[in-house]
C-alpha cells in the first residue's frame, strides 16, 4: 500500500489519537453497538478525516473510536468501508492502514456472512480457519502493489493459532458456541445467486460475505496479527426457501449481537498488549 498517496489522511489521525492502541477491531453489519459497553475515550468522525470515503450502508456508523476495556487501549473502527460501494480497494483498506499507523499489532475483524455449509444456522458465530482470494487477487495487487511472494508468505500466518486459542479460551468462558469455517468472498453489491452459492458449498466453503479478505491480507502483509468472526446472519441464497433480504441480516445481527459483544470483550480481556 503506498502510504504517501495518504499522507494527510494518516496525519489527522496520528495527531488526534490519544493513545498508541494495543488492538483493533473493525465491527461488521449491525455490530457498532459494541462502542456503547467500552470506555470511549475519544471519537473521530470518518467525515473529518481527509480522504476518508463515506460509509453508505445502514449500519455501518462512521466513526473511530480510541476506547478502554480494563487496562486494554482499544482501536474500533464502527463504519466499514465494502468494496461494493464503487470505492477502489486501497480506499477500503484505511482502517488497516491506520491500525498499522497507530502501532497496533493486533486486529480482530468482525461481519455478517451468509451460511454456505450445512452445519451453519443463522446466529451461529464463525471463527475464519481460511479464505478465498480467487476473485480479488488483481485489485489485492493494485491496492497493495503486488501480490507476489512477500503476500503468498504472509498468508501462512493465518490461520494464527495463538490467537485462535485465545478466541477459544474466551468463547469456552462465556459459554458462547463458536464454529470455525471457511468464507468465500463474493463482491457484491447483491447477494450471491443460489446457482453462486451451489459453487461455493461444491468448493468446500461454509459462508460467503462481502468484506474482510482484503483486509486480513493487508494486515498480514503489515505484520499485524489478524483474526475474523463472522456472524452467520441469514441462510445463503438458496439453501433455504425464504428470499434473503439486508432485513434479515440486521435483524440477526441485532439478535445475537449481546452474545458477540460479549465474547469481543472477552477476547480482548485475554489478548497480550
Ligand atoms: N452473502 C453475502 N454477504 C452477506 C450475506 C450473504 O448471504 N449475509 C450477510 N452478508
Amino acid at each position: 500500500m503506498n502510504f504517501s498517496k495518504h499522507e494527510e489522511s494518516i496525519k489527522f489521525v496520528l495527531d488526534n489519537a490519544p493513545f498508541k492502541p494495543d488492538a483493533a477491531l473493525i465491527l461488521g453489519s449491525g455490530l457498532g453497538g459494541f462502542s456503547g459497553s467500552v470506555e470511549i475515550v475519544k471519537t473521530i468522525r470518518t467525515m473529518d478525516i481527509p480522504g476518508y470515503p463515506p460509509s453508505t450502508v445502514e449500519g455501518h456508523g462512521g466513526k473511530i473510536h480510541f476506547a478502554r476495556l480494563k487496562e486494554k487501549r482499544l482501536l474500533l473502527f464502527d463504519g466499514r468501508i465494502h468494496f461494493y460501494e464503487g470505492y477502489p480497494l486501497e480506499k477500503c483498506l484505511f482502517p488497516v492502514m491506520f491500525t498499522h499507523k497507530l502501532g497496533a499489532k493486533q486486529l480482530l475483524i468482525t461481519n455478517a456472512a451468509g451460511g454456505v455449509s450445512g452445519d451453519l444456522t443463522p446466529g451461529d458465530l464463525m471463527l475464519f480457519n481460511s479464505f478465498s482470494t480467487l476473485n480479488l487477487k488483481k485489485e489485492i495487487s493494485e491496492a497493495l502493489g503486488s501480490f507476489l511472494l512477500k503476500e503468498v508468505n504472509a498468508i501462512r500466518n493465518f490461520p494464527d493459532e495463538e490467537l485462535h486459542g485465545i478466541i477459544r479460551q474466551a468463547a469456552e468462558e462465556e459459554n458462547i458456541p463458536i464454529k470455525e469455517g471457511s468464507y468465500f468472498f463474493s463482491k457484491g453489491p447483491t447477494y450471491e445467486t443460489p446457482a453462486e452459492v451451489r459453487m461455493a458449498a461444491k468448493l468446500g466453503f461454509d459462508a460467503v460475505g462481502m468484506s474482510t479478505v482484503h483486509e486480513i491480507i493487508t494486515a498480514l502483509k503489515l505484520g499485524i496479527r489478524v483474526a475474523s468472526i463472522s456472524c452467520i446472519t441469514n441462510y445463503a441464497a438458496g439453501i433455504s426457501a425464504q428470499k434473503l433480504s439486508h432485513s434479515e441480516v440486521t435483524e440477526t445481527a441485532n439478535r445475537i449481537k449481546d452474545e458477540f459483544e460479549r465474547l469481543i470483550k472477552k477476547i480482548f480481556e485475554l489478548l497480550p498488549r
